[in-house]
């Protein structure tokens, strides 16, 4: 990576690397089978490889229990530096137990495969209760963020780690693209300023809208799906993603735009998410964030632009990231374009208004959705995958 670019720093001031080196694999791999053994889920597995690849500098392994407080209270590490969602490994009490503190332990991902280490530091309880209100303004458990801490264990495992295998991704290799490498990229393009999205839904008007908005005023866009786990109903990412693939052919420049896969698990914390996203982005290199309507939230838990008043409680320096901040955007037939209440002089009857849920609804129902929703091509690729 280059150091004398005039790319924006990472979040606390370098980019974390805890990939381990081929000797320390090697190392690794020799130990393993004398290690006492705890199995990562898809959450917990993606939380390894961003913290190894940077993309959640500075966390260099999972969190103990001081920035844990922190962070769930205060938004802040210990050590002041700005950070909004929780990163844990929880476990069961029979997992915990035979643990001890100081020692090391073999992580092995879903299929039983030896993927990395934690030096364990500490194991404590925390409150779910606490946890669920602070971060996800909730404590029912019918959210989806809340219910994955109510349903894992009650004890966290905490510690640097390292991660033995980096193995291209089975669905997306060609946009795995990691911070080092998004990095490198935006100084090779020499782009002073990159504004990042996060998506977890198949892109829609209102999303090409913003995006290209945003695009306007940066010098290019870091297109950044979310790939790791999600709820259950949302589209599948390598739908998503062939829909993105799709809009980089036909709707974008391409000396402008990167597309890239997030590896990261949705929380659907909202507003703390905003600021998780930004941070991660900022890691990928980007100086810029786009927040638009609800971001990252689920049902009606949230307030429709909570996501970005957030940041007012950040001093711009706590962050370092710009976010860019939308209206609610929707399709106008009055002046037959895209827009948001700042930009169209129409009334509500002539504003069709859009969302990934609307889309998922639709698609649900074997409707395909108009081209106020979807580009036609998009729309087919739908089509096409949902099986209508
Ligand atoms: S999210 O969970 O990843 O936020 P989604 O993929 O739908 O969900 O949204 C990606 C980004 O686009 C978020 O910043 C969201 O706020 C924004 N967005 C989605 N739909 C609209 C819309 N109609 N108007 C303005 N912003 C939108």
């Amino acid at each position: 990576m280059s150091t004398q670019s005039n790319l924006i720093a990472p979040h606390g001031g370098h980019l974390i690397n805890r990939i381990a080196s081929a000797a320390e694999k090697q190392e690794f791999l020799e130990q393993g089978d004398r290690l006492p053994r705890v199995q990562l889920d898809e959450r917990a597995f993606s939380d390894l490889v961003m913290i190894a690849i940077g993309g959640f500098s500075p966390l260099i392994g999972f969190m103990g229990q001081a920035d844990y407080e922190t962070v769930v209270t205060d938004m802040r590490l210990t050590n002041g530096t700005a950070w909004a969602i929780p990163v844990t490994l929880s476990v069961s009490e029979d997992v915990a137990d035979p643990l001890k503190e100081g020692s090391w332990v073999r992580l092995d991902d879903a299929t039983g495969r030896f993927v990395g280490v934690l030096e364990l530091t500490q194991k404590y309880r925390y409150n779910k209760a606490h946890e669920a209100i602070n971060v996800y303004r909730t404590d029912e458990d019918k959210h989806p963020g809340v219910k994955v801490v109510y349903d894992q264990g009650p004890i966290n495992l905490a510690g640097p780690v390292w991660l033995l295998e980096r193995d291209p991704h089975p669905l997306f290799p060609t946009y795995q693209i990691d911070p080092a490498v998004s990095r490198q990229r935006f100084d090779e393009q020499g782009w002073q300023t990159v504004v990042g999205f996060q998506t977890r839904n198949p892109i829609h008007r209102a999303h090409e809208y913003i995006q290209k908005c945003a695009l306007e005023i940066v010098d290019g866009l870091f297109l950044h799906p979310l790939v790791g786990a999600t709820k259950s109903d949302d589209i599948p990412a390598d739908v998503r993603m062939r829909c993105y693939e799709i809009m980089m052919e036909h709707y974008f420049p391409q000396d402008r735009v990167i597309l890239a896969i997030n590896p990261s698990a949705m929380r659907y914390a909202g507003p703390r998410e905003a600021i998780f996203h930004a941070l991660i982005r900022k890691n990928y290199g980007c100086t810029h964030f786009i927040v638009g309507r609800d971001h990252a939230g689920v049902g009606d838990y949230y307030g429709t632009y909570d996501a970005q008043k957030i940041f007012d409680e950040f001093e711009p320096g706590d962050l370092g990231i710009q976010p860019l901040k939308f209206e609610h955007a929707f399709y106008c037939k009055k002046t037959g374009q895209m827009a948001t209440a700042k930009t169209s002089p129409s009334g509500p009857e002539d504003r069709v208004h859009l969302s990934g849920t609307k889309v998922r609804a639709m698609l649900r129902d074997g409707k395909l959705p108009p081209a106020e929703f979807s580009r036609p091509e998009v729309a087919a690729e739908l089509a096409r995958a949902m099986q209508i």
